[in-house]
């Protein structure tokens, strides 16, 4: 076949277009305009850009460490729920063909029933349930609920075929969570000692609402501390920098959906493992500051915040401002041996705000808690509004109580996550909700916690290999959860290549052309920190969703791509 001009010319201009290497690896530069919008992005829209660049013509050749989805999942509890589904359906009377019944509490002793229907489970998960189910009778009779009563919740929630009863969390799952979240926040470390206020509280001092994951829960207590007008447009919020960048971005969302509120900083230090200096903890001595919300242990940053640091914002909280509301993030607390939380030193100004997404790898469940002490100031708070306020709130709320002001913060944040008109059939769907129960109960019963200790285990082995490829020792420490890392790319290019290649690099680039070229080059994402509120040249990595010998490939990426903008680009 003859040759076309095109297809006979090809070869030459191929050599013609090779180039050679630039001195400075290929480095593009960002005009100071783009600049200025792209800074201005969220980092998650940022990474979008990323994405495209790394993936090129090849998406498979892209490494994206950007986002925290675990790559990892319990497996046990997720088999335990389908046998679960089986048994239940099978519990229920059934017409002649797909039609069934499902049983009333008082039909069956339903302890007998799942006995009978678990003999053909697997042994390690009939065991399993067995000992779920005695927890669950002997958690109901110490709080004077009828054992067949539970078993039965559990056996509808696992079904699906009522709304949630009551809305709020179903009573099987609220008795499964008291424990878990009890040792989450509360028991987690002796040393803490009695010296805090929270330590001396009981685990059936809380409540719980379960929620669509952690991203809802944070989402209806913004929106209910605005319904009830403890947070008013104008208003000021702290937040303990760097934050998950939601944090940053949702408070000054503008009226008529938006919150317009201020937002003061208090910085972190990342030299000190992400410890707030006395300096940033006392700004919360002003008056003006409504709230603090903070993620604990944080991310971008991965560390818990210190015990020094929990008792002193306590102290404030507890003595010269009992009116401040605080927020508590705690998604990253299983992954942390250490971790003190706002629950012990200032109990009844804090909600915690917890999800299962990370710690079990139910991103796509959508799974999260909600934690108040039933005794809180917040309440309180809403009670104490001024007469003009409480007229408001009464026609608010009058179609869910005769004595609308009695209402506590935890029954308005459930009857606002539906708009209050449709407050009773709020609530998390019952599956949801059994699963939850499971998860909760695995992590009770894993004596040894070879569950726990293996994620920790692999989080550190990620970030040991990645590190050792950039000359630099990853600071672990009993507080750090390495579910994330800040890259201090300065410091480690001068691990690297010395002081000249840190000032060099500094002095001429931007951050985000670094990003950019590690994408387009190297293949690899990552995010800004300075989205999160961190300093430019802070670069988010998350050691959660790649394989070991995947950020082995990330160091070495990142370790040509310092050369590439030091100039040592061989
Ligand atoms: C600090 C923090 N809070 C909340 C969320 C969202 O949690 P969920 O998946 O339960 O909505 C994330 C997810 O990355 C997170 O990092």
């Amino acid at each position: 076949m003859p040759r076309t001009r095109k297809q006979r010319a090809r070869p030459k201009q191929t050599k013609k277009r090779v180039k050679k290497p630039a001195a400075d690896g290929g480095i593009q530069r960002i005009k100071p305009e783009l600049f200025k919008k792209l800074n201005d992005l969220s980092p998650f829209e940022l990474k979008n850009r990323l994405i495209k660049l790394a993936e090129g013509k090849k998406p498979s050749q892209m490494l994206n460490a950007g986002r925290g989805n675990p790559n990892f999942f319990n497996s046990f509890a997720r088999k335990v729920f389908a046998s679960l589904q089986n048994t239940c359906v099978d519990a229920s009377t059934r017409f002649e063909k797909d039609l069934v019944l499902y049983p009333n509490v008082n039909d069956h002793d339903y302890e007998k029933v799942f006995n009978s229907a678990i003999r053909s489970w697997p042994r390690d998960q009939r065991d399993f349930f067995r000992n779920y189910m005695q927890f669950l009778k002997n958690a109901a009779r110490s709080t004077k609920q009828s054992p067949n009563a539970i078993l039965h919740d559990l056996l509808l929630s696992t079904l699906g075929t009522f709304y949630p009863s009551p809305p709020q969390i179903q009573p099987h799952l609220n008795l499964v969570a008291r424990d878990f979240m009890y040792d989450l926040v509360l028991n987690r470390d002796a040393a803490a000692g009695a010296d805090m206020a929270g330590m001396k509280m009981k685990r059936d001092d809380f409540e719980y609402f379960a929620t669509e994951g952690a991203a809802a829960g944070i989402l209806y207590v913004f929106n209910s501390l605005k319904a009830n007008r403890l947070l008013k447009t104008g208003d000021h919020i702290a937040l303990i920098t760097p934050i998950f960048s939601p944090y940053l971005e949702m408070p000054v969302l503008k009226d008529p959906d938006g919150y317009g509120l201020k937002i003061v900083e208090l910085k972190a230090d990342p030299d000190r493992d992400y410890a707030l200096p006395d300096s940033e903890i006392a700004k919360l001595k002003n008056k003006r500051i409504k709230a603090l919300f903070m993620v604990n242990p944080h991310n971008p940053g991965a560390y818990s915040l210190s015990k020094a640091n929990i008792m002193a914002i306590g102290d404030i909280v507890n003595t010269e401002r009992q009116d401040l509301i605080v927020l508590s993030d705690n998604v990253y607390a299983p992954f942390a041996p250490k971790y003190y939380s706002f629950m012990m030193s200032c109990p009844r100004n804090t909600i915690e705000v917890y999800s299962l997404s990370k710690y079990f790898g139910t991103t796509g469940w959508r799974l999260g808690i909600c934690m108040v002490a039933k005794e809180n100031r917040i309440t309180k708070m809403i009670q104490n509004l001024p007469a003009k306020d409480q007229k408001a709130l009464a026609l608010r709320y009058d179609t869910v109580s005769i004595n609308p002001k009695k209402l506590s913060f935890m029954e308005r944040l459930v009857d606002d996550s539906r708009q209050v008109a449709m407050g009773h059939v709020a609530g998390l769907s019952t599956p949801q909700q059994a699963l939850i129960g499971l998860f909760f109960y695995y992590q009770l019963s894993d004596r040894t916690h070879q569950y726990q200790d293996e994620i920790r285990n692999e989080l550190k082995r990620r970030i040991t290999t990645m590190y050792t490829e950039l000359k630099t020792d990853p600071d672990i420490t009993p507080e750090a959860t390495n579910y994330y890392s800040m890259l201090n790319i300065p410091q480690i290019a001068e691990n690297l290549y010395g002081k000249e290649a840190r000032e060099h690099i500094v002095s001429n680039y931007e951050y985000l052309e670094f990003l950019f070229h590690l994408a387009r080059v190297y293949h690899v994402v990552l995010l800004p920190g300075s989205g999160f509120g961190s300093s430019a040249w802070y670069i988010r990595v998350s050691l959660a969703n790649l394989t070991n010998e995947d950020y082995r490939t990330i160091g070495i990426a990142l370790r040509n791509c310092i050369a590439d903008f030091a100039g040592k680009h061989k």
